[in-house]
């Protein structure tokens, strides 16, 4: 386990990012002390993989082969995995795998969560959306018709294992939209990652595990500093008010979160040159990065400003009616700012 980050949240667990490890999980399960049987619930992209573990981890494995995609967030999905859990008579000391995309990893993170009072849960992430986001940090949970992650359950995690070379068969959109979230924590915590991501070939990027893990490490540095969401962790948000704004507006699954974020990252960009916050290069650079990286800046043209208003102030990262707002000061800082008047928001998102 050389080279693996750690969070240190609870108990505390590694993080570890390589490439060509995915075969190796049952000594990494082992080493983390891990002795129940192993129920591996998985991305039906990876039914090859998963296959291959089940052999691996021992004769009494399960494999539960899901969809990914928004849909497979839901109740339907999660009573699946509880009867199957259930069917495979699972006890306290087993572990269930998420080895799929951030979906898997929240819906079955929250089964594991929740199934007999909470069992052992390794996040196996296979997009790059939930390598640099979602399988760190111990939020878990499903959509409900009324609100997405409406409900949910921080349950951390005893190890994340993440290896680069799955994402080879990952569609490049959905590689883009992960970038996104990488560049997202270039901009609010580490300038140098940022200098190196604008570097990189976007192609090879993907597999460099190197560049992956550095953009892991500031989710593991933010969720370390603050595992409730408050403060620091509050400046993953950057891009994501105005990003889920445009989610909400056109509708999920029109834009990827990662693109809607990155025009929501342009968009705040812009907001903080306009509030003195930070220098025009800052826009600039991003906007060239986005570029390189296949991500969208533009705003679609069927959503108005008043729109993205008013589903802003509805979202729940507002406080005593004003929006927190997480702004860039400098490539590699970000701050909280709280008093941002409404009017330089209609400005910006209305001259775009
Ligand atoms: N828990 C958190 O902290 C957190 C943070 C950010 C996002 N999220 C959640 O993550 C979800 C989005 O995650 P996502 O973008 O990974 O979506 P996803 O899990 O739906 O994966 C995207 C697509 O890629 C497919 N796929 C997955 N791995 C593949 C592979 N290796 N090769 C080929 N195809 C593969 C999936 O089947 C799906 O079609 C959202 O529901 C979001 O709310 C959670
Ligand atoms: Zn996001």
């Amino acid at each position: 386990m050389n080279n693996a980050l750690r969070v240190t949240v609870g108990h505390g667990y590694p993080v570890i990012v390589s490439a060509d490890i995915w075969q190796n999980l049952p000594a990494a399960l082992v080493a983390v002390g891990i002795q129940g049987r192993v129920h591996i619930v998985a991305d039906t992209h990876l039914n090859e993989q998963a296959e291959t573990l089940r052999i691996g981890c021992g004769d009494n494995t399960s494999v539960l082969l899901l969809p990914g995609g928004e849909a497979s967030k839901d109740m339907h999905t999660l009573m699946q995995i509880y009867t199957h859990l259930l069917h495979q008579r699972v006890e306290r000391r087993d572990v269930l795998v998420a080895f799929g995309g951030g979906v898997i990893g929240d819906v079955a993170g929250y089964a594991a969560a929740t199934i007999l009072r909470g069992i052992a849960l390794v996040q196996m992430p296979t997009t790059l959306l939930a390598m640099v986001d979602s399988s760190v940090g111990g939020k878990t949970g499903i959509n409900h018709a009324l609100g997405k992650n409406m409900i949910g359950a921080f349950h951390q995690p005893r190890l994340v294992y993440a290896d680069v070379a799955l994402l080879k068969t990952l569609p490049q959109r959905e590689l883009a939209a992960g970038w996104a979230e990488a560049i997202k924590h270039g901009v609010i915590r580490d300038a140098r990652l940022f200098d190196d991501l604008e570097q990189a070939d976007p192609r090879s990027a993907y597999f460099d595990p190197q560049l992956v893990r550095r953009a892991v490490a500031v989710k593991v540095d933010v969720v370390n500093i603050d595992v409730h969401e408050q403060a620091e962790r509050m400046l993953l948000n950057y891009g994501h008010t105005i990003g889920h704004a445009i989610e909400h507006v056109l509708g999920y699954g029109v834009l990827l979160h990662g693109e809607a974020i990155a025009i929501g990252m342009h968009l705040e960009a812009r907001l903080a040159v306009a509030l003195e916050l930070c220098d025009p290069m800052v826009v600039t650079r991003q906007q060239a990065m986005f570029a390189r990286y296949g991500l969208p800046t533009a705003l679609p043209n069927q959503i108005t400003p008043e729109q993205l208003l008013e589903v802003m102030h509805r979202d729940k990262k507002v406080l005593a009616g004003q929006i927190r707002w997480a702004l860039p000061r400098a490539i590699g800082h970000a701050e909280i700012i709280r008093d941002v008047p409404i009017a330089v928001v209609r400005e910006v998102i209305s001259s775009s």
